[in-house]
Formats: C-alpha cells, sequence, structure tokens
C-alpha cells in the first residue's frame, strides 16, 4: 500500500491547476449508457473511482477509449446491463448505472453498495424512485433487480431528503421515461448541472436543473455529444485551504469561484484573503491571525460536506473555539482522531466537533480512512512540525488526481513510497 511522506512547516507557494471534477465524471460516464452513439467527455480526472467507473461501463458492453483525459465511450450494445459486487464494493456511486441501465434495457441488475465509512449512505430513496417511474424492484442475493420490460414512464418523484447521486440516477431515468417526470426536492449541486448539461447536448428535454424541482419531458432516443465536465470545487476547496493552513501565497487555477461561494465566505471570516485573480483563478493568503469561525454542513449551496475534514483541520491552527456540524453524513469524523495524535485539541459530541486552537501540529504516523479524511491529514502534515507519514493513500487517490505532484510543485515536501 503507498504511503505519503510530508515534511510540514513550509509556506506554499506558486501555482496549482484544479482537475475535472470527480463527481461530474462519474454521472456524465453513467450517462454514455444511455445511447448506441459515441460520447466525447473532456477534462476526466485519472482517478481511482473513475478507473472503477470505466471498468463497469465495459463489464455492460461499453466500448471506451482514454487518452490524456479526453474519453470516447460507446455503449453501441448493453450485453450485461448489471454492476457487479466486486466493482460496487469499491465505488459505491456504481448505483449511478441504475437509472441509465433500466431507462436503456428495460433491465438492471446492480449490488446493493455495502456500508461506508461515512455512513449507511442506503439508496432507498434512488429505488423508491425508479418503482414511481414503472419499475419493478426486486432483491436477491445482495443484488437489486429493476424491470421495466415496457419501458419507464414519467411521474412526479418528490426526495424525502436531497440526495445527489439520486436526483442524478432519476434524472437519467426520467430522460427517457414516456411522458414528463418532475423531480421534487431535487439536489441543486453543480454536478447536477453538469449532467443535466451533457443530457441537453445528447438531445434530452430538461427545465429547473440546479433548483430543487427539475422538469423532464421524456424522449425516444438520445445521440451522442460532445462535453468537458466542470471543474473540481472540492479539489480546488482543498487547495485554497493548503495555501492557508501553510500560510503561503498560493494561486489556484482553473476552478470556478461562482462554486465556491460558502467556502470563500467561511475563509474570509477567518482571516483568509480570497481574491479573485482571473475568471478561473483564486489567489490565497493569509496576512493576520486566524480567527475560529463556526461551520455547519449543509446541501448546496451551503457549506460542503467533502470540505468538513479540510475545514477543521485549518480550524486547528485559528485562535478560539470553533464548532463544526456534520449534518449530511452520521460519521464523518474519522479524521478527529488522527488530527489530536498531531496535536490538535478537538471534542466531539454527537453531529459537532468542538475545536479548540490554535495548537500547534507535530508530524506523526496516521491512517487514512476516508477521501476527505485522508486530504485533511495531508493539510495537517503540511502544517505540522517535523515528519507526517500518511498511510493508505489509496483513499486518496479516489478523488485527487496526483495530489503529491501537484502539493510539490508549489514547495510542499511529500513524496509518495510505493510499498508492494
Ligand atoms: C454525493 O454522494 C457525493 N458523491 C459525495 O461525495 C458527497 O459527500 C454527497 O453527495 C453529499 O454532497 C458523488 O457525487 C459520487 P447523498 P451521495 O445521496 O449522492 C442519505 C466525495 O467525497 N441518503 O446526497 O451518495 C445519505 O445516507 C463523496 O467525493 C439516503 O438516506 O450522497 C446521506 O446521509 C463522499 N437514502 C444523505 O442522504 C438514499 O437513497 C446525502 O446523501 C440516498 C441518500
Amino acid at each position: 500500500m503507498d504511503k505519503f511522506l510530508i515534511e510540514g512547516g513550509v509556506p506554499l507557494e506558486g501555482e496549482i491547476e484544479v482537475s475535472g471534477a470527480k463527481n461530474s465524471a462519474l454521472p456524465a460516464l453513467a450517462a454514455c449508457l444511455l445511447t448506441e452513439e459515441p460520447v466525447t467527455l473532456r477534462r476526466i480526472p485519472l482517478v481511482r473511482d473513475v478507473q472503477t467507473m470505466l471498468q463497469l461501463l465495459e463489464r455492460c458492453g461499453a466500448s471506451v477509449h482514454s487518452e490524456d483525459g479526453v474519453l470516447r465511450v460507446q455503449a453501441a450494445e448493453i450485453v450485461h446491463p448489471e454492476a457487479p459486487y466486486e466493482l460496487v464494493k469499491t465505488m459505491r456511486a456504481s448505483s449511478l448505472v441504475l437509472g441509465p441501465l433500466a431507462a436503456r434495457c428495460g433491465r438492471a441488475r446492480v449490488s446493493l453498495p455495502g456500508g461506508c465509512a461515512i455512513g449507511a449512505r442506503p439508496i432507498n430513496l434512488h429505488l423508491a424512485g425508479l418503482e414511481q417511474l414503472g419499475a419493478r424492484l426486486s432483491q436477491e442475493h445482495g443484488y437489486i433487480v429493476a424491470e421495466a420490460p415496457n419501458g419507464l414512464r414519467g411521474a412526479t418523484v418528490h426526495f424525502d431528503r436531497i440526495t445527489v447521486t439520486g436526483t442524478e440516477d432519476l434524472l437519467m431515468a426520467a430522460v427517457l421515461a414516456e411522458g414528463e417526470t418532475v423531480l421534487s426536492n431535487a439536489a441543486r449541486e453543480p454536478e447536477v448541472v453538469d449532467l443535466a448539461a451533457l443530457l441537453t447536448q445528447m438531445g434530452a428535454r430538461i427545465e429547473g436543473a440546479g433548483t430543487s424541482t427539475i422538469r423532464v419531458q421524456g424522449v425516444r432516443r438520445l445521440h451522442g455529444a460532445d462535453h468537458a465536465i466542470i471543474a473540481d470545487r472540492i479539489e480546488a476547496g482543498t487547495f485554497l485551504i493548503a495555501g492557508a493552513i501553510t500560510r503561503g501565497r498560493l494561486v489556484v487555477r482553473r476552478c470556478e469561484p461562482a462554486h465556491l461561494t460558502s467556502l470563500l465566505h467561511k475563509l474570509r471570516q477567518a482571516g483568509v484573503e480570497v481574491t479573485e485573480a482571473g475568471p478561473d483563478t483564486l489567489a490565497v493568503r493569509v496576512p493576520g491571525k486566524l480567527i475560529s469561525v463556526d461551520a455547519t454542513t449543509e446541501e448546496y449551496p451551503g457549506f460542503a460536506t467533502d470540505l468538513q475534514a479540510q475545514y477543521m483541520a485549518l480550524m486547528t491552527q485559528a485562535h478560539g473555539i470553533s464548532i463544526i456540524t456534520e449534518t449530511i453524513f452520521e460519521n464523518r469524523f474519522m479524521h478527529v482522531l488522527e488530527l489530536a495524535r498531531m496535536g490538535a485539541n478537538i471534542r466531539v459530541e454527537g453531529r459537532q466537533a468542538i475545536v479548540a486552537g490554535p495548537t500547534p501540529l507535530s508530524g506523526a504516523a496516521v491512517i487514512a480512512s476516508d477521501l476527505r479524511a485522508s486530504a485533511s491529514l495531508v493539510l495537517a502534515g503540511l502544517a505540522a512540525r517535523g515528519q507526517t507519514v500518511l498511510d493508505r493513500v489509496y483513499h486518496i487517490d479516489r478523488g485527487y488526481e496526483k495530489i503529491e505532484e501537484k502539493l510539490a510543485r508549489a514547495g510542499a515536501r511529500i513524496r509518495r513510497i510505493s510499498e508492494l
């Protein structure tokens, strides 16, 4: 298992370029199953979760050609409309093929995702929505089978709670359903809007993406498209915090500032100076003291749960007490104990973590537990005195493209140790 070796205490200087959004790439790849024509997707990040999704598409029968982040996918014929356990267990977002397969083939057999470090993360809302669209569901041997031999029919689908991939799954099912579908209490994330843009390019008829109510007029078939996905707002936010926690002067390029409003607001309240140095460029520095500021995670456009762990690392260096509340997942404080081992003063009470700062961090051997917790530990390692060894970096490779190379180009003393 690979490890990262980090020598902390070096302010990051210079520029870092953001990749395409992992959480846009995954639904966009699943959408390729909706047409027999070739789809070209650009700015796809070469991260583990994307590799897993590509394996899944090939397993279904699609052909995949990948070159420098430009992917050409063609699902001319779907021979196996299914997502096997051995792939789903490594990436729960495999459930994104449920909607497209049910819509395209009238049948889908997808392994139920197992548990996950950050929470139970059921897909009951995906399944309830598919039933609303006329699919007949059954469960066997840990698999969900969805059948719609006569095709899906449009309906009003209300989500009991906002779900990002649930919205995306049902959006992809609805575009080929007969008649109108209304998705109510839909997720408003930029990745949902990006998926709707791709589907519209493929010939779908969608209104309201980015709002809580999305209306879809089903069409009989979709055609190919050529689409560049949006920048990864979570990667961009992670790098902004890296610049702040190391008290460097960092420029983050090819990002989308409009997708980072809640984080930028929080960072500025905390004494971080973030300036727009161009339409897709943000510059970050910390002129004075870092100040503790509370944060509560919410669905977009609120403070992103995927930035909670990274923000907590920053708050360990801020003056005062900050209360960080996680409302989206029930177990997303796995990074707290590891940060504490590096010297952080954090107390967890249910859904809240109380951070008292600033506390000097010292490098330590730490273990990554999930994707964003790993990022938080890298940030803490960059700020800590001495050496940090981060184990199980496969977690971070799931969602960050060559993060150690990007950080090293900005002056970080970080390198990967590959162990057989
Ligand atoms: C997406 O996961 C992201 N993944 C997650 O990013 C992100 O943390 C999450 O949205 C929230 O923003 C992708 O887009 C691939 P949800 P998703 O369905 O769709 C509950 C990362 O780090 N729920 O919006 O799985 C669920 O348990 C990853 O890149 C149900 O109860 O999240 C959670 O508590 C981690 N039933 C809440 O809703 C359902 O059927 C929000 O989950 C679906 C969800």
